[in-house]
């Protein structure tokens, strides 16, 4: 793994105060800021972790769903999932492109990120280091797992890094479709069989921790608390996880009851006085422990993504500027 110089307003190089204090006019002022602008450090740190770890959990994202391809039980559910599998490793080509471009100024590429990847050092998403064991979790992450995404990519549409924002704008749209997929399957089994409903209730149960997880922990005993402030602090995004989870559960947990369903937690409910959704916390540690590879899934997730680089070598090689210029 590469180390970045970490530094930031008040332990920088002086003359860099003055670039410091323009670039804050600007991010207050709502401008957005390109590849080649000059940044704080901080702020380039801040949207690398952030831009890297996104686009390589929309690819890590795709090995779960590709799995239903086969399996799907109809030719229009298997269009369906082929569609969005290819719009997810699209998402992923976009995001590790403007990755890659505020990688510049370390001589780092895509391909180093890769590495990262199969060496543990970048993390990805914890919901794609789970299982996907039945037709339901096809329709589940397609409905609550894009749903989130989507809760979390809106809020970032108006992101100061334009290439971010702009790419941000193309991939909400796409996930728009995605929800609508795994929100018909969910119908179609609501509306089906006992057995139907029972797998749909199955997953709803097993999926509802990683849901909760999906947005990070909230407080500051935990990690990302100052990362969610250095987020808000450049306008990369609005809001803090919790208000990102509580958008969520605002937004799903009426259409989960409507339908019968349930959830794993008899504490859940709305408090009218406080104006949010009390529930349990999930398990922060195990949390932890997923996004570190130690997953139901990680060692396999990672393993196919290595065979499919490595298989994938020759496509790379037919498309390097020393191949096209030959
Ligand atoms: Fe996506
Ligand atoms: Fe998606």
């Amino acid at each position: 793994m590469y180390h970045y110089i970490e530094y930031g307003p008040t332990d920088g190089p002086r003359d860099d105060q003055e670039k410091y204090d323009r670039f804050m006019e600007r991010i207050e002022a709502g401008e957005k800021i390109e590849a080649d602008d000059w940044m704080p450090e901080e702020y380039r740190v801040a949207l690398i972790k952030l831009i890297s770890m996104h686009g390589i959990s929309e690819i890590m994202g795709a090995l779960p769903e590709k799995e239903w391809t086969p399996k799907a039980p109809t030719m229009k559910r298997k269009l369906g999932i082929m569609a969005k599998v290819q719009d997810e490793m699209g998402h992923g080509q976009l995001l590790l492109r403007v990755a890659e471009d505020l990688m510049k100024p370390y001589g780092k590429t895509r391909k180093d990120l890769m590495e990262d990847l199969l060496s543990g050092d970048l993390k990805f998403h914890n919901v794609f280091h789970m299982p996907t064991k039945t037709w339901a979790d096809a329709g589940m992450v397609g409905w609550l797992v894009d749903g989130a995404a989507i809760i979390s990519q809106t809020n970032m549409l108006d992101a100061s890094y334009g290439p971010y924002q702009r790419a941000l704008q193309r991939i909400c749209q796409e996930e728009v479709f995605h929800a609508q997929h795994g929100e018909a399957i969910i119908m179609a089994l609501a509306e089906g069989t006992e057995h139907q409903r029972a797998i749909l209730q199955e997953s709803l149960n097993r999926w509802w921790p990683s849901l909760l997880m999906f947005f990070g922990p909230a407080s500051a005993d935990t990690t990302g608390s100052s990362k969610q402030d250095i987020m808000i602090k450049y306008k990369i995004r609005k809001s803090n996880n919790e208000e990102l989870r509580q958008a969520f559960l605002d937004k799903y947990l009426p259409r989960v009851f409507s339908l019968g369903l349930t959830v794993p937690d008899e504490t859940v409910h709305y408090d009218e006085k406080e104006e949010r959704w009390v529930y349990q916390q999930p398990d922060w540690d195990e949390f932890k422990r997923i996004i570190k590879n130690k997953g139901p899934r990680s060692k396999e997730r990672l393993r196919l993504r290595e065979v499919a680089y490595e298989n994938n070598r020759w496509v790379r090689q037919a498309l390097s500027k020393e191949a096209i210029g030959s």
